[in-house]
């Protein structure tokens, strides 16, 4: 067997939400992958990491009083309890806000501007005048140019699919600030993408032949030129301007990379972190993260969704050809998962929860059996139904797998002392059967035909099910001068059962390793496949190796109410969630007593010229002088309803410098996390009794 190294990602998730299904299937179909080519004895590193930069993810953590990297700290922690739920095991995770990634995408910027691919142009944007930012597409709303419907992104309209620039929009608004956006120009950093170069290497590079036909055909379009003859390929605005959560471009002050382009690097920053915390080391492998990725042998994939074929497959090779590095093997693209039909929605809660999931105790190799099944090497959605889950999982799984050692293994444990016999000349003709099937089972699994090595595997199984009816054990064990066929039977049924759970393997790598245990056999790879157990091998006790769907707890995942206690490492989605926010994760009392709340006494109370949003209020809290604090309720409430009216406040948070003056403190109001549809900002008040300056505990 010749061995390839192979360097292995799925795509970084965004920092800002937990894992949803469509994570869990990427995952588990790569993590398959991985572990079929370990068992043809390639050496594979499989690494992932967080996408942690943006603008949504700075806003999300300033939405919630955090810094964007304690944001993402706090999402990351929650990652793991998922990979391990479901077996995916990634050789690293790491963060694109890591020191690697700062480090490779300036390098790799540098590179490019080296080589002539980095132009600048003047590009003019809406700008928050209340937040002082550039806003993205997706924080400005209005109506409609084309159909005038209210409320739409400022990119595209869900009422009439229309798509069009942010400026188009009729009386747009800043979503962060309610404030009316202003037109602003600035500079911004271009990929040369235009260039002929680059697109004389992506033709090539696409149409070779690598990539999967649909997506080919897809990339075929985007490179045909436009009617002007223009490239199908425009320069690739990659910088936004400050604030932004990303990596400062080189010499260009107040600019960052576009979390876009940083992101893929991600792939390499977290292997880089791989081999500098001595990941490849310790399995023998002395070289350096460099000499690594300049071996030619080495070969690179990219696990995705379809969703990000574009940024995959044209801007992702070109960065890394022009920056002199290697270019992906092939990039595998994969469909979105459906549930019932039905395209997700967390908001509406018909998704999966993976962490309910598991918390019902629901065996996580039937969802990886599952998704396997339902996989192949196109582009294809994959639908989950959970009454096909439940038949599936119990008929191959239980009643075609299991069945054949809960069928067999007693009797060898009880009439022959554990031992396998020999195999008579039918059994040896099954058990050389599924041997043969070997390689074309390995071909499968690389091919990514997973549901069709699934399909496969099930007709193994199908034909020493077949071989056990036709020669009863149950019914040779009633007759003392049976005991050699039944031997023969019990043995070539154990001896079929090994090479079908070497083949499922990838696929249930736990439950393997307790048919392992059981078989007291070595682990199982596919040079396994041509030995036996052998006349003589002793073998385990056996226990039930998995229970079958109850399908009562389908009822169960499905139930929108949060009746499971989930692991308190994060703040988690749910479907119900108390005023549209789930609670935040559990801290201590010396966490909470870091928050200094007061009684304030608002003294003075005014509009804010220039603000729509804003009240200026004047707050005693029993210091001497009054604190001035700014308050975005200018909406909900008049000043003069609030003179004179005691109220909480947060009495220690750093000073803010606004456009308006300097905000020092914050006062506590409530609302709900989606206030367009459940409208209304609501102020604390104490009750009765209570003084200004009070502690709040
Ligand atoms: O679409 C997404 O969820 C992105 N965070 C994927 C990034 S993949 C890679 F480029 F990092
Ligand atoms: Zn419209």
């Amino acid at each position: 067997m010749s061995s390839r190294q192979l360097f292995v990602t799925t795509a970084l998730p965004y920092a800002n939400g937990h894992f949803h299904i469509g994570h869990i299937m990427e995952y588990i179909q790569a993590d398959i992958w991985v572990r079929a080519q370990r068992m043809l004895g390639h050496a594979v590193y499989f690494v992932g990491a967080d996408d942690a930069h943006g603008a949504p993810i700075m806003i999300a953590a300033e939405k919630v009083g955090k810094t964007p990297q304690q944001f993402v700290a706090d999402i990351s922690a929650g990652r793991q309890q998922y990979l391990d739920g479901f077996h995916i095991a990634f050789d690293n995770w790491h963060s694109t806000d890591g020191p690697e990634n700062h480090a490779l995408a300036k390098e790799i910027y540098l590179e490019l501007k080296a080589q002539g691919l980095i132009t600048t142009k003047s590009i003019e944007q809406f700008f928050d005048p209340e937040k002082s930012m550039f806003l993205p597409d997706r924080f400005i709303k209005g109506e409609c140019p084309k159909c005038g419907a209210h409320d739409q992104y400022g990119d595209s309209c869900e009422q009439c699919g229309a798509v069009y620039n942010p400026t188009e929009l009729k009386n747009p608004r800043s979503t962060l600030s309610g404030a009316t956006p202003e037109l602003k120009t600035s500079e911004h950093y271009f990929f040369k993408l235009s260039d002929p170069r680059c697109l004389s290497f992506l033709q090539q590079w696409t149409q070779d032949g690598k990539l999967q036909s649909e997506v080919a055909n897809k990339v075929r379009e985007w490179l045909v030129p436009n009617e002007l003859g223009e490239s199908g390929l425009g320069d690739w605005d990659i910088s936004r301007d400050a604030p932004y959560f990303g990596i400062e471009i080189p010499d260009a002050p107040g600019k960052y990379f576009y979390v876009w382009l940083d992101a893929p690097i991600g792939y390499l920053a977290s292997l880089k972190n791989y081999f500098d915390k001595g990941g490849p080391l310790s399995l023998g492998d002395s070289r350096s993260f460099e000499q690594y990725m300049s071996d030619e042998k080495v070969e690179q994939y990219h696990f995705i969704g379809k969703d990000i074929t574009y940024f995959h497959t044209l801007f992702w090779p070109a960065t890394l050809h022009f920056s002199h590095r290697k270019t992906p093997t092939n990039v595998f693209v994969h469909g979105f998962i459906t549930v019932s039909g039905e395209k997700m929605s967390k908001s509406r809660g018909t998704g999966i929860d993976p962490l309910k999931y598991l918390s019902l105790g629901m065996n996580p190799e039937w969802m990886r059996y599952y998704i396997a099944a339902k996989l192949n090497a196109k582009v294809e959605d994959l639908d989950f139904n959970p009454e096909d889950f439940v038949a599936r999982v119990n008929a191959d799984l239980i009643g075609k797998f299991i069945n054949i050692a809960s069928r067999s293994a007693g009797f060898i444990s009880k009439r022959f002392e554990h031992k396998i016999g020999s195999l008579s000349q039918e059994g040896l003709a099954l058990v050389q059967h599924l041997q043969q099937s070997a390689p074309h089972i390995a071909s499968g699994f690389e091919q990514r035909e997973f549901g069709k090595v699934l399909r496969d595997i099930m007709l193994l199984a199908d034909r020493v099910n077949e071989y056990v009816d036709t020669h009863k054990p149950w019914e040779l064990a009633k007759h003392q001068d049976q005991a050699t066929p039944l031997h023969q039977v019990c043995s070539a049924c154990l001896e079929s059962f090994r090479l079908l759970s070497l083949y499922l393997k990838p696929v249930l790598p736990k439950l393997v390793e307790e048919v392992e245990r059981f078989l007291k056999i070595s682990p199982l790879d596919f040079s396994s496949a041509q030995t036996l157990l052998g006349q003589g091998h002793a073998i385990g006790v056996y226990q039930h190796l998995m229970q079958r769907v109850d399908p009562l707890l389908m009822g169960k995942l499905f139930e929108p109410s949060p009746d499971v206690v989930h692991a308190a490492t994060g703040p988690h989605p749910s479907a119900l969630v108390p005023g549209g926010t789930p609670i935040e994760s559990v801290i201590g009392m010396d966490d909470f007593s870091k928050v200094d709340l007061r009684i304030a006494l608002i003294t003075a109370c005014e509009a804010v010229a220039g603000s729509t949003k804003l009240l200026r209020l004047s707050l005693d809290v029993g210091e001497d002088q009054a604190r001035q604090v700014f308050s975005g309720i200018a909406a909900h409430y008049k000043p003069e309803d609030l003179v004179g009216k005691l109220t909480v406040m947060v009495a220690n948070l750093a000073p803010r410098k606004m456009k308006f003056g300097v905000s020092e403190g914050m006062v506590l109001a409530a609302s709900h996390e989606n206030e367009n549809e459940h409208p209304g900002v609501f102020v604390l008040s104490p009750w009765p009794g209570a003084k200004p300056g009070m502690r709040i505990r």
